[in-house]
């Protein structure tokens, strides 16, 4: 049997163009485009790469896009200063400030400072708050975007196991309450976890953000089971001076043979975090419109 691959990239183009259409019409009504700020402290190219896209998306959305590039050695103080400027700005729906920050900036103290109605990445611990006991706040973009590419697969998924692979407060700990909130039972794994591949045998939904390079097998997956792949490692390159190969935290090939589905790596869930973030930045306009 051979998996069928999920289309992220084609899946976050129609979504991006649903959201183009919403926006004009916010536009028409409200007499502005909703206003997206992003902020990026430092020179780190992958960030810079990551905000060069977020405003490409944003513009190609009719959103307006407020950038605000600071220097590597950028106080906390200015930093937290700045963030205070953009919560009082009315043009302003959504902050996002660019992680990782350099070591003398505590990341706590800032994504804590961005106000929790404009904060569209969904950092903030009174928005982790609100998706723990179900009220209506921000969900961080990527295990949101995983969510709608479930649900787009699977329809229902109400009692069917999930194993989440990872963690972390950015998607792990996000996707297994959103994974609780649709009636799934869903288990946490990380690196503790006994005996993974028994975990992972028994899911019918994987969703595997380790950050380790094709960690999870082919032959630890279930017949069957759709596979969600969040992981982006760079291999070592073959040549010295070119790139190396671009791969998920799961074994594509591998998982191909046995899953019902799979997300590839480039393509599956990376393009889903920019859309999710348009789409949390206009479910923003929206609510501070009214
Ligand atoms: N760094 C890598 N991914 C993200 C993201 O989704 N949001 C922010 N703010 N920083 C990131």
């Amino acid at each position: 049997m051979t998996a069928s691959i999920i289309d992220g990239k084609a899946f976050a183009a129609a979504l991006r163009e649903r959201i183009a259409t919403q926006v004009a019409s916010f536009h028409e009504a409200a007499g502005r485009a909703p206003g997206l700020a992003v902020v990026l402290v430092g020179e780190d190219p992958a960030s810079a790469v990551y905000v060069r896209s977020k405003h490409k998306a944003t513009v190609a959305a009719g959103m307006g896009s407020f950038e605000h590039k600071l220097s590597a050695d950028v106080s906390q103080d200015e930093l937290l200063a700045l963030i205070d400027t953009l919560n009082a700005d009315d043009r302003i729906d959504g902050i996002l400030v660019q992680l990782p920050l350099p070591d003398h900036i505590d990341e706590r103290a800032v994504t804590t400072r961005i106000d929790p109605d404009k904060d569209v990445d969904g950092f903030h611990p009174v928005n982790a708050g609100r998706l723990a006991t179900g009220l209506y706040g921000f969900v961080p973009c990527t295990p949101l975007g995983c969510l709608m590419l479930l649900k787009d697969q699977l329809g229902d998924l109400a009692g069917l196991d999930a194993v989440v692979i990872g963690r972390s407060n950015i998607v792990g700990k996000p996707m297994a309450a959103l994974l609780t909130k649709e009636s799934c039972t869903v288990t946490l794994a990380h690196s503790k976890t006994k005996d993974l591949s028994s975990v992972v045998r028994r899911a019918d939904i994987v969703v595997a953000a380790v950050g380790r390079a094709e960690m999870i097998k082919g032959d630890w997956i279930k017949p069957g089971a759709t596979v969600i792949d969040v992981g982006i490692n760079r291999e070592a390159a073959p040549v010295e001076g070119s790139n190396g190969r671009l791969v998920g935290d799961v074994d594509f090939a591998g998982a191909m043979q046995v899953a019902g589905a799979v997300t590839p790596v480039p393509g599956g869930v990376g393009p889903m975090t920019i859309a999710v973030l348009l789409r949390n930045t206009l479910v923003s306009a929206h609510r501070r419109a009214r």
